[in-house]
């Protein structure tokens, strides 16, 4: 009998790996002056992400939720403590994992097509392979009409689409995601996390999720880390079935609850009743 997984598409078959961090800690020296600056931008945060788990890190800005990413996608190393997916040491980037930052990036003389192959051709994918992979990718993220358009030709919501699409053809096992949202407007920002709560549900990537708005955080994950300055605070389970739509979420009686919760601890407060 034929394994269902090998003749489902690709995007059916991609397997997330676990991430552990153990007491990382990050600090920086900057001189100012005649003095050197200490920033303790981590001081030893650990955490546990299981296989195909879409966990949000929630924090005021400068609490060292950038630094997590960067260290994860391996573009910095910590002072102290170590990070590992599917139990290897991070030691630099590496195509288990695909980070989507803020602003896409994208390559202006590029088309749609050629900057969502750039990574499989440094991967050394051959032509034919890698533009019937972007394909795939460019389709999932609802831009095949636009495969041979500029950036300069899209809206800000589809050049993030078409950075998802990038990050996802490479099939990581860990989606890094520092507020990928952050620069769109309210109405593309929700079409955006819709897209990608259906794009997650189908694929099962493990998802590291960086945001700092509570409701964005409580519709995509299973799990949300609330950071202090430097360090883990708390961790709240959202515990709401999926799939998930916007439209359950807001009709939940749970939502609520947790969105005082995650107000709660991000202001600081012990107790929560
Ligand atoms: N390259 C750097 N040199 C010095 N300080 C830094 C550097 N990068 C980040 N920091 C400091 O580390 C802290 C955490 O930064 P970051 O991880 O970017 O926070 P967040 O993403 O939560 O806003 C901040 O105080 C920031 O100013
Ligand atoms: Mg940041």
């Amino acid at each position: 009998m034929t394994n269902l997984l090998e003749t489902a598409s690709a995007t059916d078959s991609t397997q997330g790996s676990g991430v552990v961090a153990r007491g990382l800690s990050m600090h920086y020296e900057r001189i100012v002056g005649r003095d050197r600056v200490r920033t303790r931008a981590l001081d030893d945060v650990s955490f546990d992400v299981r296989p195909q788990e879409f966990v949000s890190i929630i924090g005021p800005s400068g609490c060292g939720k950038s630094t997590v990413v960067r260290i994860a996608a391996g573009l910095q190393r910590p002072t102290s403590g170590e990070l590992l997916v599917g139990d290897q040491p991070v030691r630099g980037p590496g195509d288990d994992r695909a980070t989507v930052f803020q602003s896409p990036g994208l390559f202006p003389w590029r088309t749609v097509i050629n900057n969502v192959c750039m990574p499989l051709e440094l991967a050394g994918i051959d032509k034919k392979t890698r533009q019937a992979r972007a394909m795939e990718y460019i389709e999932l993220v609802g831009l095949a009409g636009f495969r041979d358009h500029y950036p300069r030709e899209l809206s800000g919501g589809m050049q993030q689409r078409v950075g998802l699409a990038r990050a996802l053809a490479v099939r990581p096992r860990v989606l890094l995601m520092d507020e990928p949202f952050g620069n769109l407007d309210a109405i593309s920002r929700e079409r955006m996390q819709d897209e990608l709560l259906r794009i997650w549900e189908h694929m099962k990537t493990t998802v590291i999720f960086i945001t700092h708005a509570i409701d964005e955080a409580i519709l995509l994950s299973d799990r949300v880390l609330v950071m202090g300055p430097g360090r883990i605070v708390h961790e709240v389970t959202i515990d709401l079935p999926r799939p998930r739509s916007r439209h359950d979420l807001l009709s939940d009686t749970r939502t609520l609850g947790l969105m005082r919760e995650l107000e709660a601890r991000l202001a600081g407060k012990e107790n929560v009743s």
